[in-house]
């Protein structure tokens, strides 16, 4: 490709992925107005604030259970048993991609009952065949869902470029029953669907204390917490959908962005932080560096950031076949992409802290944990670094009573233990 490389262009592209000290107390602010509206009255606020009907666990659930984590790039179904105080261990696990060069399970082509009949494939490998022993299972759906109980959700609409057809407005575990029975799976009992947010922070709490907030900061990206209604008991855990939230102001890449994906106008932060969505922005700004058309640089993947923020940017650059930049250049393109990455950290840092005033109800922030998962947050410590930096900055001396904790395979523990308080009830 025959690159020329435009400095001025790449310095307003750096500028626009900056949010001043200022601009960012204002989103955490505008988030704790969205919490504490979204409380009020449904329609009030960009936040969806959906009931999960489950609230913190004991630690002292055990027993086995199926965990279906249904929502990334990645599907596991995993048989899992539970020994109490946070301690688990994994028995069996089925893992798949749900698009390959083979399939698609995510595109507009797929038929619900194709998707659903893949998910009990993996329920038959997790179990070996065996259709005949009774299993309770736990289902982690990471997708908006409207809930009355915890034994089932209503997609309400897809996010994350996910668009199969006839699942939005139906029930996911009915779907999933259905699909159990088709394959001879009738010993199998979905009981419970959470979020995978929610999963994080139950699988959190199975372990310690004071947690209340749990989030996935991965392809997609969302946040959940404890709310405790005035101190009415019992509390339940909400799911906030934190990646509609809308009170942002989009750059122009941002804009481009929206335009052309699945669902244009939703998801306004996620399509700000998350990994589904960091690398395509990343490569929306180095075409405008280039002043190439748009969708001519094939979007970046996750771990392709990572390794510009580590490495630099010249071997992922050249393996696009951008070449021939000068050291300048290329320190150019790495500041991008650190500038599309700590805007993503800042923004979740904002969420969180909007979060914190609203459990504080006005006091000093309580000493706590948020639960966090999600390959990109893991896997890139600029990020973890970014994101405690803005926490600092919003926070001041507060900051210190709190730690952020990764938490491990969290999304399928919360499954397995959504699993045992449903049975228990
Ligand atoms: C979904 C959320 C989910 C998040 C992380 C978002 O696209 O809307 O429900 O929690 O991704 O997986």
């Amino acid at each position: 490709m025959n690159c020329v490389w435009n400095s001025a262009k790449a310095r307003e592209a750096e500028e626009a992925f900056h949010i001043r000290g200022g601009e960012l107390s204002s989103v955490a602010a505008a988030f704790r107005f969205d919490i504490e509206q979204g409380l009020k009255q449904n329609g009030l606020s960009s936040l969806r604030m959906l009931p999960s009907y489950v609230a913190l666990p004991k630690g002292t659930e055990t027993g086995d259970y199926l965990a279906l984590d249904f929502g990334g790039t990645n599907v596991r179904v995993l048989h899992l048993r539970l020994y109490g105080k946070g301690r688990w261990e994994i028995i069996k696990k089925a893992a798949a991609p749900l698009r390959c060069a083979i399939y698609d399970y995510i595109g507009k082509d797929t038929p619900a009952e194709e998707l659903f009949d893949f998910l009990a494939g993996l329920v038959d490998s997790a179990l070996d065949g065996d259709n005949q022993t009774p299993c309770i299972l736990g289902h982690t759906f990471s997708f908006p869902s409207e809930q009355d109980s915890l034994d089932d959700a209503k997609l309400i609409i897809w996010t994350k470029e996910f668009a199969v057809q006839g699942v939005e407005g139906k029930y996911v575990n009915e779907l999933l029953r259905r699909a159990l029975v088709r394959h001879g799976f009738s010993n199998v009992t979905p009981v419970a669907v959470v979020n995978d947010t929610v999963a994080v922070l139950l699988a959190a709490a199975y372990a310690a204390e004071d947690v209340y907030i749990g989030s996935i900061y991965a392809t997609g990206h969302n946040v959940c917490y404890l709310e405790n209604f005035g101190g009415r008991s019992p509390k339940m855990i909400l799911n906030m959908e934190s990646g509609g939230f809308s009170k942002l102001v989009p750059n122009v890449f941002d804009t481009a962005l929206d335009a052309r994906s699945e669902k244009p106008g939703e998801q306004r932060m996620e399509k700000m932080t998350s990994g589904r969505y960091l690398g395509e922005l990343y490569a929306l700004a180095v075409e405008s560096c280039l002043g190439l058309d748009e969708g001519t640089v094939q979007a970046f993947s996750g771990e392709e950031l990572s390794m510009i923020l580590s490495e630099g940017a010249e071997k992922v650059l050249a393996f696009r076949g951008i070449e021939g930049l000068s050291e300048e250049e290329l320190s150019q393109a790495e500041a991008l992409a650190e500038a599309v990455c700590r805007r993503s950290a800042r923004l979740v840092a904002a969420e969180f802290t909007g979060t914190l005033w609203h459990l504080a109800e006005g006091g000093m922030i309580l000493p706590q944990r948020i639960a966090v998962e999600g390959s990109l947050y893991e896997n890139v410590p600029f990020l973890q670094a970014a994101l405690h930096d803005a926490l600092v900055e919003l926070l001041s001396s507060e900051a210190k009573n709190v730690e952020i904790r990764t938490v491990e395979d969290g999304s399928a523990l919360g499954a397995a233990i959504a699993a045992c308080l449903a049975e228990k009830n």
